[in-house]
């Protein structure tokens, strides 16, 4: 029996996502350049109107990329107009092709003076932030819909400042309550400097939430460590920064089972079932983000899913994959989650941070080998007919 289309609300938006240093190349000059070179990368810096037109090609009317910190302030007293020249005509491309903006002001990269001051765990980094953000916001804004202050700060801190993975590989727990602080605080003041000159403006930020779920549902004690763990992953950091948000964007990868583990700190450890995990080891979990949006209702607040994706070179669970968390974001739709985008992580395959180029995330395959030549992968067709549809048959 041939299924009824369900379809998504209204002006509901579909696209996918990137980031600057994943994807620019030629960036030579951050604080990942020296120990995680990126190289040529996907060449986005010179062939964005390419990529634009295959997004365009699928159906896609949002596109979510980054602005590099290092390449638009090289050094603390200069301001580099030719990069702002450059995401100018960027966002113009996109713009020409009618697809909307979302644009994420900080991705995990910074300038090399400022992690020579010790990167987010200066005290004045928020100040250091908030002035780079209102010089591109005062050059771009007039062209942007919807800003992205920053990207996933609690995964940032736990790869640099509780594991050594991601510069400034500084293992020291001590400083994670005062990086965390200050990104609370750079995401406030980046949020009132936009709404002074634009009072319209849409700003938010992008934040990895994993649906945290109790290893042993009749255990008290365990249920009880799951929702203080829950508040401390998932809501202290929008508590924090209450009223500036004006809308929540949802990076959705992760189901964490947690189980009490009385020897270890926190005393928490995840046990996953894992019955299916992508190429990253990650298991897959898709009924995880209508938890994770059931979740984030009572902020009242419009929900964009700014990353979701899976890491699979073969293409042979991606199309499963979207169409999973697709019925699952529905449901939470209709019960009532007011969710207006779903942007894939990612549209091309590129530079998974720690992991290389290896991880084959995109929409879109790139031969690294053979010129970089970008071919549409057959999920991507498939999604492509959801994004016109604005719905499928399930
Ligand atoms: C997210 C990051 C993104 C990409 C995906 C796989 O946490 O925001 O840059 O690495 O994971």
């Amino acid at each position: 029996m041939p299924k009824t289309i369900k379809k998504f609300p209204k002006g509901f938006l579909w696209g996918a996502a990137i980031s600057a240093y994943q994807t620019e190349g030629g960036i030579e000059n951050s604080d990942w350049s020296e120990k995680f070179p990126a190289g040529k990368a996907c060449d986005y810096y010179n062939r964005y109107e390419e990529y634009f037109d295959l997004a365009k090609e699928l159906n896609h009317n949002v596109h979510r990329f980054s602005l590099e910190w290092p390449r638009i302030q090289p050094s603390e007293g200069k301001f580099d107009r030719q990069a702002i020249k450059h995401y100018r005509k960027v966002l113009l491309a996109l713009k020409k092709r009618n697809i909307k903006s979302m644009v994420t002001i900080w991705h995990y990269t910074l300038p090399l003076w400022l992690a020579a001051k010790g990167g987010w765990s200066n005290s004045k980094s928020p100040e250091y932030f908030e002035n780079y953000a209102r010089f591109v916001a005062e050059e771009l804004d007039d062209s942007v819909d919807f800003w992205t202050t920053l990207n996933e700060p609690a995964i940032y801190i736990t790869l640099a400042y509780v594991k050594d993975r991601f510069p400034p590989q500084k293992k020291n727990s001590l400083l994670v309550p005062l990086v965390f602080l200050n990104f609370a605080r750079a995401h406030k003041k980046t949020y009132k400097a936009i709404h002074e000159f634009n009072n319209k403006a849409k700003v938010g930020i992008a934040e990895n939430y994993s649906y945290i779920d109790s290893y042993d549902k009749k255990s008290f004690l365990n249920n009880k460590m799951v929702s203080a763990w829950n508040f401390l992953n998932n809501h202290l950091f929008l508590n924090l920064t209450k009223n500036y948000h004006d809308y929540l964007g949802v990076n959705y990868y992760f189901h964490d089972r947690m189980k009490i583990a009385p020897f270890s700190f926190p005393p928490l450890v995840t046990k996953n079932e894992n019955k299916e995990v992508s190429d990253m080891g990650w298991e897959i979990f898709p009924e995880g983000i209508y938890y994770v949006l059931m979740d984030l209702k009572k902020y009242g607040l419009p929900i964009y899913i700014t990353e979701n994706g899976i890491a699979d070179e073969g293409d042979k669970r991606r199309a499963k994959f979207i169409t999973d968390h697709l019925k699952w974001t529905h449901k939470a739709i209709g019960e009532g989650a007011d969710v207006r985008g779903y942007l894939h992580w990612s549209l091309f395959d590129n530079f998974e941070w720690d992991s290389g180029f290896a991880k084959r995330f995109g929409l879109i395959e790139i031969d690294y080998q053979n010129g970089l030549e970008a071919k549409i992968r057959p999920s991507a067709r498939e999604y492509a007919k959801i994004c016109r549809e604005n719905g499928f048959g399930f």
